[in-house]
């Protein structure tokens, strides 16, 4: 089942606002100036304001919350993409490959239309100590079936692949599956789970959450996860998988 981003993109622009520590850990592998695409783009997070961007994305309703300083957007797909050979000096897939019907297909595509760097943030199938799947188990289950690993993202992307781990910091902006791990009551917000993709595969989760309001409502959650809530970032399993080198 695919996730219908047109239903999704009300609460995007929302929940989901560009966290400056994760766009300098992307940045740090993009040159000013550079032409760049951005693929499985949404709003335009994490888009580079000082290149030459051209965002690709394929819910209508994602393009048409974006905002009107952003990127160009074209409609369409990451296993299909309308431009020539070596068009980009970069190019970038944040959270999306895990939607994508044929990543292979799609990782082939960034890399035939870009001279320099591929860089993908994805989730390596390992929630670390992210503590929701103790309340929530099928969102581990769900996840790591659509999810490939890092090993086979390498495989695919070829040689001079390199990973890096993307710790999220407690009070992260962008509020994907992680991003709450230290404020547990806000996966008690309808609005802020339908911002998260993953929420809308999962069947009849209202035990599991009544389970964890009551446990945050008795001090029985800060008790359990005491050991994270003195850290500022967390490794939930978050990479920056980059390919090639920059062209400048
Ligand atoms: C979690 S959102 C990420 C959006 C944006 N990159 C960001 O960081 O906010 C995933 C995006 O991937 C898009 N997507 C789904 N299938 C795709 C495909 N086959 N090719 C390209 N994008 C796709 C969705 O429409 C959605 O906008």
């Amino acid at each position: 089942m695919s996730v219908n981003y047109d239903t999704i993109a009300p609460e995007y622009v929302n929940y989901r606002i560009p966290d400056t520590r994760i766009d300098a850990a992307i940045r740090r592998h993009i040159v000013s100036g550079e032409k760049v695409l951005n693929v499985g783009a949404g709003q335009g997070s994490y888009e580079p304001v000082d290149c030459d961007v051209i965002a690709v994305e394929p819910s209508r309703e994602m393009i048409a919350r974006r905002a009107a300083t952003k990127a160009k957007a074209l409609q369409g797909l990451a296993e299909h993409l309308p431009f020539d050979d070596n068009s980009f000096d970069t190019s970038l897939a944040i959270l999306t490959i895990h939607h994508w019907y044929d990543i292979q297909k799609g990782l082939r595509e960034l890399k035939r239309v870009t001279r320099g760097k591929v860089i993908v943030l994805t989730w390596n199938g390992d929630f670390g100590d992210f503590w929701l799947p103790d309340y929530l188990p099928e969102i581990a289950s769900i996840d790591a079936e659509l999810f490939p690993s890092v090993n086979q993202l390498t495989e695919w992307l070829g040689a001079n692949t390199t990973d890096e781990v993307l710790e999220i910091p407690y009070d992260c902006t962008d509020g994907f599956m992680c991003a709450y791990w230290r404020r547990p009551e806000m996966y008690l917000i309808p609005a802020a789970r339908q911002a998260i993709s993953t929420f809308s595969r999962v069947g009849d989760i209202r035990s599991g959450l009544s389970r964890l309001n009551t446990d945050i409502e008795s001090g029985k959650w800060h008790k359990k996860y005491q050991s994270l809530l003195g850290k500022t970032s967390l490794d939930c399993g978050y990479r920056l998988v980059v390919h090639g080198n920059s062209v400048a």
